[in-house]
């Protein structure tokens, strides 16, 4: 089958190579799926350069997210061959074919594609586990989120709307608001202009936002807008820097500031994580969410580079997808 293969620490995601590797072969406790389509994300770009908190054995293919076709599965398990499966593995998905613990994979709802799915695993839980289990969304609640565009921002956006928040969506480009907009977005802003968070005061009449849903590091500026019991759910840091934050501001509006790290429930809180799957799939199937799948797709693993040209250089919106070509007759 093809594959990215990497086999030392690379300058970057130009230098990633496709190889013909042979089909991996499934562990007992694992499907063996044919990749329709996976999802980019920014870590793969820190991961091929060894800069990222993981760091695999060489040679290893990268790829975090996977929507396919199973083609084996053990025995008493939850899926057969030919089922439809979305899922995630910390490496391995930028190739045809992807051997994974059935334990990671969940059946794709049937009003979603393979590319819709492709990068469902790791935003729209995060979300949800941010929006809900962290910051108690309440109907009626003002919402900002920031990097509202982006792949955990637009599921927040959908999200928010779904538990009947007004959402006041934050980008960098004025080009991102239609999207936000179609997404259920009440106003958009530009978080790049200086008095973005005047604009959040007055779109709230004095008021401020309830929760600001943060993946890029806007915590001190965003407790200039923030109402009295305010919460502030921290995601990541894409704007590079991990903020220090002043403690007096946090005291001086009651605000509760906590954080969501949606891949560590598995080892520290594991039963929460069946409500926020049933929850998801629940909106899922209602539509009220939907993945955003960025136009174009890209076609074939030699596109990679490109996908995370796009994400690195902030143009994209919703999840970034590529479908690697086929080789069935190989199997
Ligand atoms: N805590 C968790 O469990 C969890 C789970 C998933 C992701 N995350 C984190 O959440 C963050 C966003 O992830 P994502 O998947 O939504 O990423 P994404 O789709 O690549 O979106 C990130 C967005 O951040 C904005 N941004 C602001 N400043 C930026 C800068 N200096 N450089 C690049 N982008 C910048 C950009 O939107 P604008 O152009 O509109 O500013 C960009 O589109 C990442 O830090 C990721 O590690 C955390």
């Amino acid at each position: 089958m093809h594959a990215i293969v990497v086999k030392n620490w690379l300058k970057g995601p130009n230098d990633m190579e496709v190889k013909d590797i042979p089909v991996p072969t499934p562990k007992s406790n694992e499907l063996l799926v044919k990749v329709e389509a996976t999802g980019a994300n920014f870590f793969d770009i820190l991961m091929v350069q060894g800069k990222y908190q993981i760091k695999p054995p060489f040679p290893f293919t990268p790829g975090a997210e996977f929507a396919g076709t199973v083609v084996s599965a053990p025995a008493n398990c939850r899926f057969k061959t030919g089922d439809r499966v979305f899922g995630s593995n910390p490496t391995g998905a930028y190739a045809e074919y992807i051997a994974v613990p059935e334990i990671q994979c969940f059946a794709i709802p049937s009003t979603l594609s393979f590319e819709e799915a492709a990068g469902l695993y790791i935003t729209y839980p995060t979300s949800y586990a941010g929006l809900v289990l962290r910051a108690d969304v309440k109907k009626g609640d003002w919402v900002l989120v920031h990097a509202a565009a982006g792949g955990v921002g637009i599921a927040a956006v959908q999200i928010a709307k779904a538990l009947g928040a007004n959402v006041i969506a934050a980008v960098g480009n004025e080009g991102k608001f239609d999207i936000c907009k179609a997404q259920g977005a009440d106003h958009c802003i530009n978080y790049r202009e200086p008095d973005w968070t005047d604009k959040v005061m007055q779109i709230t009449a004095g008021k401020g936002a309830d929760v600001v849903y943060d993946p890029v590091g806007l915590v001190e500026k965003s407790l200039k807008c923030i109402a009295w019991n305010g919460r502030v759910v921290v995601v990541g840091f894409a704007a590079g820097a991990i903020e220090k934050i002043a403690a007096n501001r946090i005291l001086l509006k009651n605000v509760a500031v906590t954080g969501v790290h949606w891949g560590a429930y598995t080892r520290n809180e594991a039963e929460r994580i069946p409500e926020v799957w049933e929850a998801l799939f629940k909106l899922a199937e209602e539509g009220r969410i939907k993945p955003v799948v960025w136009d174009p797709v890209f076609e074939g693993l030699d596109k990679v580079k490109d996908a995370l040209k796009a994400i690195s250089n902030r143009e994209t919106y919703g999840k970034v997808v590529v479908k690697p070509t086929s080789t069935p007759a190989r199997l």
